[in-house]
């Protein structure tokens, strides 16, 4: 089985020592830096943006996966290209023109992100697959860390690996929200590619330790 991506969410992290906590990714076994931004509009809370993602890409050594929970993402495209952002991913619920916005972020060179919250079927994917580079499955209601993972997204993961595999598209699946060692190996198994921890990876006694452990497991 190849090896799934692990994906620490920032938003986690202890802001006053973010350098430390950016260090941390870099000399782990994650994969990517997933980063977390909230308007206060489109989600009940306001985590951070364009000049602190800045200065965490200045240490960052891995990919950044920036996960926008704005409302109307396609303002803001090329400014987080030019942060040096890897990946970019707006939320379904916010784009009125969501395969506009995907040729855009390409064109600006990056890779495109679909988010789907909880309530959101992966069927509405269907027409847009083949320019989707990663689908990002919010297991939680999108805004805060430290949820508990919802379970029906084991079966979206199953039905959205359907559509991908039908289509023939190269799409990645992405889990966001309440990833632990007791639902990572299942996930992956259901077809998930990238696995986003937050609050299990910078809240652990051993942030360094618990992304090797989930590494290991899947
Ligand atoms: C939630 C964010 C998540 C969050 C995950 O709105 O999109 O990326 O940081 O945090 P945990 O892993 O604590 O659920
Ligand atoms: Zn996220």
């Amino acid at each position: 089985m190849t090896k799934a991506l692990i994906a620490p969410s920032i938003l986690a992290a202890d802001f006053a020592n973010l350098q430390r906590d950016v260090e941390m990714v870099n000399n782990s076994d994650a994969d990517w830096f997933h980063l977390d931004v909230m308007d206060g509009v489109f989600v009940p809370n306001i985590s951070f943006g364009m000049p602190v993602i800045e200065a965490i890409s200045r240490h960052a050594k891995k990919p950044l996966d920036v996960h926008l929970m704005i409302v109307q993402p396609e303002r803001y495209i090329r400014e987080f290209a030019l942060l040096g952002t890897d990946t970019l991913t707006v939320h379904f619920e916010a784009s009125t023109h969501l395969h506009c916005s995907l040729q855009a972020i390409k064109t600006e060179g990056m890779k495109a992100g679909v988010a789907l919250n909880p309530h959101t079927n992966v069927a509405v994917l269907k027409d847009t697959i083949m320019d989707i580079d990663l689908v990002c499955l919010m297991s939680v209601n999108p805004g805060f860390g430290g949820q508990s993972f919802i379970e029906n997204t084991y079966e979206k993961v199953r039905e959205l690996k359907k559509i991908i595999s039908e289509k023939g598209a190269s799409t990645k699946i992405e889990i966001d929200g309440g990833v632990t060692d007791k639902n990572a190996k299942e996930l992956v198994l259901a077809g998930a590619d990238v696995l986003v921890a937050g609050s299990y990876v910078f809240g652990a006694d051993n942030p360094t330790q618990t992304v090797k452990h989930l590494k290991q497991l899947v």
